[in-house]
């Protein structure tokens, strides 16, 4: 959904910082700031300042900064439409309605219906497990330790051995067969008529990021096939988009995520403490649901069943989290089949060590190869360090492959010498792969020279966002046009038009854009912290390099595209001008 500027701007007016950060974190007036701790990492005495004036919030411990609405999205991580509509209601303000065809208003309306109904079957199921009939349900459920409090939290539930009732209760609530059908909560037959399609399990009631029941999952109390019988996919109910305890695990704020197999695995860890833990829905890890994971951490621990189907399941997922740009290490579960079994051997201490144990998913790889070579013979001793060699040849930076080759050498004692000259005698043969071919999608990891560049561009924009003083010392040498990344320059362009006028308002930037990705990355701009650093010379030396840097990747660039485009020649003299001049100007920041 797309909302007009001027009213997003009106929203963020109408909600002043100070007030909504108060609803969060206990705030101390000092000097013209309010000082509480931190709520993005821990600490002891304050260093998070919110500032009414200038609306703006900044952490001077971990650098998390930004506007009300980077608050929000940081906070209750809030997609960039969700925290405008929070802010507008708070505001008492009525967002426009969306204009849509009739098709999609009906497509609306029927996903309402169908969220309604399973609204109202999860309701059904919960009171069923707490009523005379629930019994048998409660009794599973209490022998496999969870507390009242856990089952009440995941809205646990049962299914009974009378398949109608269901129906006529949701009957009773005024819901049509065709709705109940589609759901997926009940059947029809020539016998039997409508009847529940789960019959005599307990419920697990699946809910999307705001807790809306997407669907169910029911279990066989004991022995039984299928063991699990899950919801089939609706409108609502994508499976490969959704995760098992993300609506949790999205505000635990403990800097990972635990990707585990099961629903119970994920309620048993919960009730340990462990509320980042989540699971796929009885298929897969997808591809789909590591970028939904990237919204809210890049560090995932799969903790995986320890037995060979969870290994494949692993390797599988360390794969797809590497292709989203996610790093993954793996929690080894071992002696204990699965989370929920092993935190009930050994509790949650000894999970908290396994997390900070958990491997690194190259040496992972590395291990689970180990196992299929017999290392006793010299011929497999040799494919498996040319495997080895090999998997080094995915990593594209030099960098890294040279601290992964050093660091597997000496694990499994390679001398690091021959193993580099099996890699580089693989690569002669197949070719490293070049950055800009490898197949990924999404935020990729870029060329070093790249990622450099891009940072001197955010920098010089935090620089002006904190001293939008400076601008007037450098405006005769920068222009929108040196900034090579097309978010940046459109920021520039804003920024520098509204420091021109003298009406700067660093907070309604991330406004301008309307995807995701990008409010994201704008938001960023304002938690990106400026390097410490002592005033005076040291300060005016870190501004001039970062201001260098751009102008110098801004000629280069230019040059670059002289042979197709003749303007970029002027360009690219006028830049090696600026370039030299700047060069010989010093620019005092303070
Ligand atoms: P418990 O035996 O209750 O501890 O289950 P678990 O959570 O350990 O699950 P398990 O590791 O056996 O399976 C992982 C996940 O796969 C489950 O949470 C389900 O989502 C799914 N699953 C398991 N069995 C079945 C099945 O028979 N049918 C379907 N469709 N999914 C299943
Ligand atoms: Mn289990």
């Amino acid at each position: 959904m797309y909302y007009p500027e001027e009213l997003v701007e009106e929203i963020r007016l109408r909600n002043d910082i100070v007030d909504v950060v108060s609803g969060y974190v206990r705030l101390q007036k000092k000097g013209s700031s309010h000082w509480g701790l931190c709520p993005f990492h821990n600490e002891k005495s304050p260093s998070f300042s919110v500032n009414g004036e200038r609306q703006m919030y900044h952490c001077f411990g971990c650098g998390a900064g930004g506007n009300v609405y980077t608050f929000l999205m940081n906070y209750e991580n809030y997609s960039f439409p969700e925290a405008v509509r929070f802010l507008a209601d708070r505001a008492g303000i009525s967002l426009p309605e969306p204009e849509e065809s009739e098709e999609a208003r009906k497509r609306e309306g029927r996903r309402a219906r169908l969220l309604e109904v399973n609204r109202a079957a999860a309701k059904f199921f919960y009171y069923q497990l707490r009523g005379p009939r629930g019994e048998a349900g409660r009794r599973y459920l209490e022998n496999r330790r969870l507390t009242e409090e856990t089952m009440r939290r995941f809205g646990l539930g049962f299914a009974g051995k009378n398949g109608a009732e269901l129906v006529e209760y949701l009957h009773s609530r005024g819901f049509e067969d065709e709705l109940i059908k589609e759901a997926g909560l009940a059947g029809y037959s020539e016998r039997h008529g409508m009847t529940s399609q789960f019959w005599n399990r307990v419920m697990f009631p699946i809910q999307d990021i705001n807790h809306k029941v997407i669907g169910f999952g029911g279990r066989v109390m004991g022995d039984g096939e299928p063991k699990y019988l899950n919801s089939p996919e609706t409108p609502v109910f994508d499976k490969r988009r959704n995760l098992y305890g993300l609506n949790y695990a999205r505000t635990a704020r403990s800097g990972n995520i635990i990707l585990c197999e099961g629903y119970m695995d994920v309620i048993a860890m919960h009730q340990a403490g462990f509320t980042q833990a989540v699971a796929s829905l009885g298929t897969a890890f997808t591809p789909q649901q590591a970028t939904l994971l990237r919204r809210y951490t890049d560090n995932v621990l799969l903790a995986y069943d320890s037995d060979g189907a969870g290994v494949k399941a692993a390797l599988r997922g360390i794969g797809i989290l590497r292709e989203a740009g996610l790093t993954g290490r793996v929690i080894d579960m071992k002696p204990y089949k699965d989370p929920d079994e092993f935190m009930k051997a050994l509790g949650r201490e000894a999970f908290q060590e396994r997390i900070e144990q958990a491997e690194n998913s190259f040496f992972f790889e590395i291990r689970v190869l180990e196992g299929q070579f017999d290392m006793g013979d010299p011929e497999q001793k040799t494919r498996f360090h040319r495997e080895i060699a090999k998997r080094l040849c995915g990593f594209s930076e030099e960098m890294e492959r040279e601290n992964y080759l050093q660091a597997v050498a000496a694990k499994y004692f390679i001398s690091a010498e021959s193993l580099r000259r099996l890699v580089v005698s693989y690569a002669s043969q197949t070719g490293l792969p070049r950055p800009a071919q490898r197949p990924r999608s999404g935020v990729q990891r870029k060329a070093a020279p790249e990622e450099n560049a891009k940072r001197a561009q955010r920098l010089l924009i935090t620089w002006l966002m904190e001293a939008p003083g400076l601008y007037g010392r450098i405006r005769k040498y920068i222009s929108p046009e040196d900034f090579t990344e097309e978010l940046y320059r459109t920021v520039a362009e804003r920024m520098f038009r509204e420091l021109e006028q003298g009406d700067f308002r660093p907070a309604g930037i991330i406004s301008m854009f309307s995807e995701e990705e990008q409010q994201r990355e704008a938001a960023s701009l304002f938690s990106a912290s400026l390097p410490p650093m002592e005033a005076g010379q040291e300060r005016d030396k870190a501004f001039r390099d970062v201001l260098l840097s751009v102008k110098r990747n801004s000629y280069q660039c230019h040059v670059a595209q002289m042979g197709t485009d003749v303007n970029a020649l002027t360009q690219a003299i006028e830049g090696k001008k600026a370039l030299e001049e700047l060069a010989r100007t010093h620019i005092s920041v303070d």
